[in-house]
């Protein structure tokens, strides 16, 4: 869908649910595709991702009556204080708390919300709502945030008041992706550098399993628990810091040593991941992927039936260099590295998988980030 068609559906999600009022402000924010790197970013690890080109597209405006308000998707809620209450409506309305305490003067907004991003795919839908409403607001309150002050926002909103233990990644992708390229994050150092996508012919598939994951669940924060245990029995605080014969050598109980044999080798496959991308060995980065996957599922238990039935579909196709679930796991979706002249076959492959039509699967390119989309971010020494 283009843009503008969804900015548009944006402001008529607001019109129709909450009539006509003030001019709305709108914005857009791209969805996360992580390639190699996943569940590592709150251990500080290596991170290779990109931003897609589906998008959330959010229109507000400011409250007559001093009511926050929120339309999305046909859901509609309400309430006079922006905290948290368990709905459609916490991740926007927490973005207003988050800028609040960045230094913005946000007045009560009405919402409205409109994606071809898949919610809850692990394409970052809840960071892309928050991302795209944070531009909204600096827009209608005619305020500017350096790229990295929105990015440590998007992340405020999420993480601290919203209370999901999610790490930068999301943020970092969403805010600061270049179009036709990959961002190599260093979670440790807090440094990105962006490699260049290298094919024409090489793309990346997405099929959405239609099994929403929910990462604000129990399973996610486990995950990280478990993997902050077996660093700190390791002795070291970012997954950086060891090496796998030390993860061996320590003995550490069943789980932390499996949570922690995934961290550290996955940080290292992203790192080397970005080295195929630089070198154009679409095969090598396949086989990465493939790898991921299976080290998710095995040592990291955030695989289902459903994405093992995507995976094993997408790669059994001739083409496809590689597959993996992406994002937090536990359902959403799962990419495949494939050659051009494959991707139908392969995006046909992948929905047959899990009985879903072509409509759940998409071809996505890497796409700018809020930074270069806005008019409100400023430019940052820090934008790569
Ligand atoms: C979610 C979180 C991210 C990251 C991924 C898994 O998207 O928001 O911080 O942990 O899961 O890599």
């Amino acid at each position: 869908m283009s843009t503008t068609t969804l900015l548009g559906d944006a402001a008529g999600e607001l019109e129709v649910a909450f009539g006509t009022g003030a001019t709305a402000a709108r914005a857009l924010a791209p969805g996360r595709c992580t390639l190699v790197g996943e569940h590592v970013d709150y251990v500080g690890g290596r991170v290779l991702a990109m931003a897609v080109d589906l998008h959330v597209a959010v229109a507000a405006r400011v409250s007559a009556d001093g009511v926050f308000r929120l339309s999305s998707r046909g859901r509609r809620v309400q309430r006079t204080d922006p905290a948290p209450a368990g709905d459609a409506g916490d991740r926007a309305f927490a973005t207003v708390v988050a800028l609040r305490r960045a230094g913005v003067d946000v007045p009560p907004v009405e919402v409205g919300v409109a994606a071809d991003l898949p919610e809850g795919a692990g394409l970052a839908s809840s960071a892309a709502v928050i991302a795209a409403t944070a531009d909204a607001l600096l827009g209608l309150t005619s305020a500017r945030l350096s790229a990295g002050e929105f990015a440590e926002a998007v992340l405020t909103a999420e993480r601290d008041i919203v209370g999901v233990p999610c790490g930068p990644l999301d943020p970092q992708t969403i805010v600061f992706a270049h179009p036709g390229a990959a961002l190599l994050l260093d979670c440790a150092a807090g440094s990105r550098t962006t490699v260049t996508w290298p094919w024409s012919d090489v793309l990346v598939c997405v099929c959405d399993t239609g099994e929403q994951h929910d990462v604000g669940g129990a399973g996610y924060a486990a995950r990280r628990r478990e993997t902050e245990r077996a660093l700190a029995l390791l002795g070291v605080s970012t997954c950086q810091d060891v090496g796998l014969a030390d993860v061996e050598a320590a003995a550490l109980p069943a789980v932390e040593g499996r949570r922690a044999r995934h961290a550290v080798a996955e940080s290292r496959r992203a790192q080397a991941a970005a080295k195929c991308l630089q070198e154009g060995d679409a095969a090598s980065l396949g086989a990465l992927m493939s790898e991921s996957h299976v080290s998710l599922r095995d040592l990291l238990d955030v695989s289902t039936p459903a994405l093992e039935a995507v995976v094993g579909a997408a790669r059994a196709v001739p083409g496809c260099h590689g597959a993996r679930l992406v994002g937090a796991g536990f359902g959403g979706a799962a990419i495949a590295l494939v050659e051009r002249a494959a991707v139908a076959r392969c995006r046909t492959a992948m929905a047959a998988a899990v009985g879903a039509g072509e409509d759940a699967t998409w071809v996505v390119q890497p796409s700018p980030g809020v930074a270069l989309l806005s008019h409100c971010i400023g430019p940052d020494a820090a934008l790569c």
